[in-house]
């Protein structure tokens, strides 16, 4: 029993934090880089996709308030994030501070964990995007084979010349004498995906700076949304009455709408926050990480949160929230403020910005993966770092394939709430962590402090617990199986390879 609860010294981190070498990733990241890589990660598919389904299904216009909830939950989570990003400023965030803190099985479970979060993270926005640059190709006149759009055994159906999901269609409209096509797989995502990986292999640096490009890009259209939306119903106040009204639309009697509604659109939507906490997987690669890993993470937050109340409040006063179960919502909120330009830039601006969200997801799913392999829980392989590019590019590789093979058959609903129980789970865990380390480690010197512990840290496990409660029974019983296989590899092998496992029982507990 004590061997699983074996924590790796804080003494060995720090000297690996501080190693610098061919075999090490370089430190090439600034704090503004950080931000952007949060932002970079944490605005996509969420916002531009989740949104306007979680309006039409769950929460109507009140999904501003779903939004208001998800983003305290990522606060709590944030802060203790921040304090542990300072302090063991190594790549492999929340696997890395479990095994500072909780011992080596509970930080192989999250590590393993994370995988749902970055790897299927990854699949999810694929999946977005294909939808995004299909609708765009569309709009300009390209037809993609539509049998090669969409997920295997999906009915799409061509509705005034352009091939949508059947259940997109508008209210009143049925698929009856309507030209259709039965999905092949999602080739499209497959590709997006094979690119982004290529970038990722090739390395950091270049990564970086694309991401940065892209951020700009990307906020720029969600700025003009807000603007362009907002001066619209600036000037039409009864378009605004009119939608905003009721603004809790009455329970539906399947959980949906009401104050009820609200949580569970809460659960949903919380994927439009994911990957502020990606910004802890390249402490390694910053270069002041006491410093600059909170400004990333807690910066990043701050402007989304903001962002997406915002652009929550101009969907659902634009039009009816009835209407936003289509896969390019915010494209269709465009349209009706007459601007006849604005959906298709905002379709080039989700093309644009859910690739960077993928960069990232893969990115920190190699980088715990490194670590792991570090650490001898899984195998060297995953640690090898290219010669030239500097890059772990086999489990760039292996990730990125995995990543590419999802979104082919599995749909963006399926996928997305997988990666928001993952998530969920280690937030619980990273909350749980700092906790136990301000309890065993009072002195210990931290640059950057959770504030109100263990208020915070206990609002954190109960927040994300309270979401995870508010997600199906078939997405708990994936991760439950999920968990499991992990705990066979662990069982079979990592136990067996662990470096911590092989250090002298004295150096425990530093
Ligand atoms: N937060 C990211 C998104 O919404 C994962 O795409």
């Amino acid at each position: 029993m004590s061997r699983l609860l074996r924590i790796k010294p804080l003494s060995m981190l720090t000297q690996e934090a501080g190693e610098q070498g061919e075999h090490t990733l370089k430190r090439s990241l600034g704090a503004l880089n950080l931000v952007t890589l949060g932002i970079g990660a944490v605005i996509g598919a969420g916002i531009f996709t989740l949104t306007g389904q979680a309006a039409a299904l769950h929460a109507g216009p009140a999904v501003a308030l779903s939004f208001v909830l998800a983003g305290l939950t990522c606060a709590f989570a944030g802060l203790c994030y921040a304090e542990f990003a300072s302090i063991i400023p190594i790549a492999g965030s929340a696997y890395t501070y479990g095994y500072a803190t909780l011992g080596e099985l509970v930080a192989w479970i999250i590590g393993w964990d994370l995988t749902l979060e970055y790897a299927f993270g990854a699949s999810t926005v694929a999946s977005g995007w294909a939808g995004y640059f299909t609708s765009l190709m569309q709009q300009i006149g390209v037809t993609i084979p539509p049998a090669l759009t969409t997920t295997t055994g999906n009915v799409l159906v061509q509705y005034n010349g352009i091939w949508i999901d059947r259940m997109s269609l508008p209210p009143g409209i049925t698929d009856v004498g309507l030209p259709h096509v039965t999905g092949l797989f999602n080739l499209v995502a497959v590709l997006i995906v094979l690119v982004v990986t290529t970038i990722l292999v090739i390395g950091i640096k270049e990564s970086a700076n694309f991401n940065s490009a892209i951020v700009i890009v990307k906020l720029g259209i969600v700025g003009v949304f807000i603007v362009v939306g907002g001066l619209f119903l600036f000037h039409h106040p009864q378009v605004a009455h009119a939608n905003w009204h009721p603004f809790i639309p009455p329970p539906d009697g399947h959980g949906n709408f009401g104050w009820g509604g609200i949580p569970v659109a809460a659960a949903s939507i919380f994927f439009a926050y994911i990957g502020f906490d990606a910004v802890s997987t390249a402490a390694q690669e910053a270069k002041n990480p006491k410093r600059d890993m909170p400004i990333g993470i807690l910066g990043s937050l701050v402007i989304c949160t903001i962002l997406y109340i915002l652009v929550s409040l101009v969907l659902t006063g634009l039009v009816s929230y009835k209407t936003l179960n289509v896969s390019a919502p915010v494209a269709l909120a465009m349209d009706a403020t007459g601007v006849g330009w604005g959906s298709l830039l905002v379709k080039i601006g989700a093309v644009f910005g859910l690739a960077t969200v993928m960069l990232v997801m893969l990115l920190g799913q190699t980088r715990v993966f490194y670590s792991m392999s570090r650490d001898g829980l899984l195998p060297k392989a995953f640690s090898a770092i290219h010669p030239k590019f500097r890059t772990p590019w086999i489990t760039t590789i292996i990730f990125g394939a995995f990543a590419a093979i999802m979104p082919a058959f599995l749909p963006i609903d399926k996928l997305s709430q997988l990666v928001n129980i993952g998530t969920l789970l280690a937030f619980t865990i990273v909350s749980a962590g700092v906790w136990i380390l301000r309890v065993r480690h009072p002195n210990m010197e931290r640059p950057f402090k959770t504030p109100l512990v263990p208020l915070v840290p206990f609002l954190g496990i109960a927040s994300a617990l309270y979401l995870m409660s508010r997600l199906s029974a078939i997405t708990w019983i994936v991760m439950i199986i999920w968990l499991i296989i992990g705990l066979g590899i662990y069982f079979t092998y990592s136990i067996k390879h662990s470096k911590v496992q092989a250090l002298p029982a004295a150096s425990q507990g530093d």
